[in-house]
């Protein structure tokens, strides 16, 4: 039989909410058509940003949003994006299709986004082709009340001093920031990080560009030369899309088991990273930060190829839930992480209709919202014991789970259940506490590739859960296939 043993009454670590943060990049219609409108747009919007979007994510409680990129930051150049929109000089984004970049969403519209979100902004500045000066003059802009840069901002119409606290020095500059050597790239961390300086409330959180994917001697080398000038070491994983194909929505049942098999190398990523950053960093003073995770299928058909626009099923919805129970295991170490990207872009939140006003919200958003009570609780630990789940020659566990408790003393328990056909039981044994209701909604859906469009938005959806049935002290769910399910113990 699955169980899962909860200790209700022991646990040591906070799952950071930070852990569920969003990356947002200039690219394709994630910032320009996803966030960004313009003051004179006939969508409705609160000094061009526009409203559905930030209503739909403040239900997500974002923490913290991640930009300006990704491979633009290493080529973007924040001067370029303050003062008057209209005198903003214009750019080529290289990476992303090639296309003008008119900075309209510069400094100020991305502070003002995160206001609106009520989250923390995660700037990640340019070290493969900006200078320290550079770095070290935005960040002065953003958080110093005096000197020169206080006063250029003040001229720019904001007063105060914004409140910043994530700074990455660079993104993938083993890649498109530069392709650098990690001992290089290390030298060059220590020289730009210096010169990021701390300003009275806002006390800098560095985080270091990290590794690709398994390349364990980047972690190595980082944090040998640099590990204690840092507060973070990144890491980058996306886990691809299928086996035979990579559309985002036309796939088997093969694909599904593929993409989570690869959804699932994350934990032996995390821990062999892990372990390594504890050979230097023993109390675990440095946070890994998972800055860029995701699917990554096809664009969609008839959109630009360098626009990475996809379409986002309840295959992904499965590849979020099964990722955040692996950060959620792991936050001890795992202090953050960025899904790729929160609009339009990727594993999404929200798609926006292109020449249209519609808005819809992925299955990967309801993951995130359904996985909401897990910011900043405590990890309760739990043993899962679980059937596999094959396919071919190959094998995966049929199950995925977290439980936490709040401050408020409730418990939450998410439980995936990765077959793509078969239910399952499982039966939850509560150590230490007694638990007198359970209410919860589940997320599931027909067909593997079911997804929501702009005329459909409902397709997949949470809807309320009642397959639980108490056993003695247990409690014995009933998880359709292909589900998430989420619950709140009382
Ligand atoms: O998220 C898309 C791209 O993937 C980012 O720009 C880059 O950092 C990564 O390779």
């Amino acid at each position: 039989m699955n169980t899962l043993t909860i200790n209700a009454d022991l646990g040591r670590h906070r799952i950071s909410r930070h852990i569920y943060g969003h990356f947002s990049e200039h690219l394709g219609r994630c910032v320009y058509g996803g966030y960004w409108v313009g003051e004179d747009s006939p969508i409705p919007n609160t000094r061009g940003i526009r409203n559905d979007v930030v209503d739909a994510l403040r239900q997500l409680a974002v923490p913290n949003l991640r930009w300006p990129g990704g491979c633009f930051a290493d080529e973007y150049h924040w001067t370029d994006g303050i003062g008057p929109r209209a005198g903003r000089p214009t750019m080529v984004n290289t990476h992303w299709g090639g296309v003008t970049e008119n900075n309209h969403f510069g400094t100020h519209e991305f502070m003002d986004l995160c206001e609106q979100l009520d989250c923390e902004a995660y700037i990640c500045g340019n070290v493969g082709s900006g200078s320290v000066r550079e770095m070290q003059q935005w960040v002065e802009y953003l958080a110093a009340a005096d000197g020169p840069m206080a006063v250029l901002r003040r001229q720019n119409g904001r007063a105060e001093p914004w409140r910043l606290r994530m700074w990455g020095v660079g993104n993938e500059n083993w890649g498109c920031g530069g392709n650098m050597r990690p001992e290089y790239y290390a030298d060059e961390y220590r020289r730009y990080a210096t010169y990021c300086r701390s300003f009275g409330d806002s006390q800098l959180y560095k985080v270091a560009c990290g590794a690709c994917g398994a390349d364990y001697r980047w972690t190595e080398v980082l944090m040998r030369d640099a590990g204690r000038a840092m507060q973070g070491l990144a890491l980058h994983y996306y886990c691809g899309s299928g086996r035979h194909s990579r559309a985002a929505t036309e796939f088997g049942v093969e694909d599904w088991f593929f993409q989570l098999k690869n959804a699932l190398a994350m934990e032996e990523l995390v821990v062999r990273h892990a372990a390594i950053m504890d050979q230097y960093d023993p109390e675990r003073r440095v946070g890994m930060l998972v800055d860029e995770w995701g699917a990554w299928h096809a664009v969609e058909p008839g959109t630009h190829p360098g626009f990475l626009y996809q379409q986002n099923s309840l295959r992904d919805a499965l590849v979020a839930s099964v990722t955040l129970d692996i950060f959620n295991r792991h936050c001890d170490r795992v202090h953050g992480a960025n899904i790729a990207q929160t609009v339009n872009v990727l594993q999404a939140m929200v798609l926006t209709e292109e020449g249209g006003e519609r808005l819809l919200l992925t299955p990967t958003y309801h993951v995130f919202a359904m996985y909401r009570p897990h910011h900043d609780a405590l990890l309760l630990p739990a043993h899962l014991s679980h059937d596999e789940y094959a396919c071919g020659d190959e094998a995966i566990p049929s199950l995925s789970a977290t439980a936490s408790r709040s401050d408020s003393g409730r418990m939450h328990l998410t439980v995936s259940n990765l077959d793509a056909e078969k239910a399952r039981t499982l039966r939850c044994v509560v150590r230490g506490a007694t638990v007198q209701r359970v209410q919860g909604t589940v997320l599931t859906a027909g067909a593997i590739a079911a997804h929501n469009t702009f005329d459909e938005p409902s397709r997949v959806a949470p809807v309320p859960f009642d397959a639980v049935r108490r056993q003695g002290e247990c409690l014995d769910l009933e998880l359709p296939a292909r589900s998430v399910v989420a619950l709140q113990l009382d």
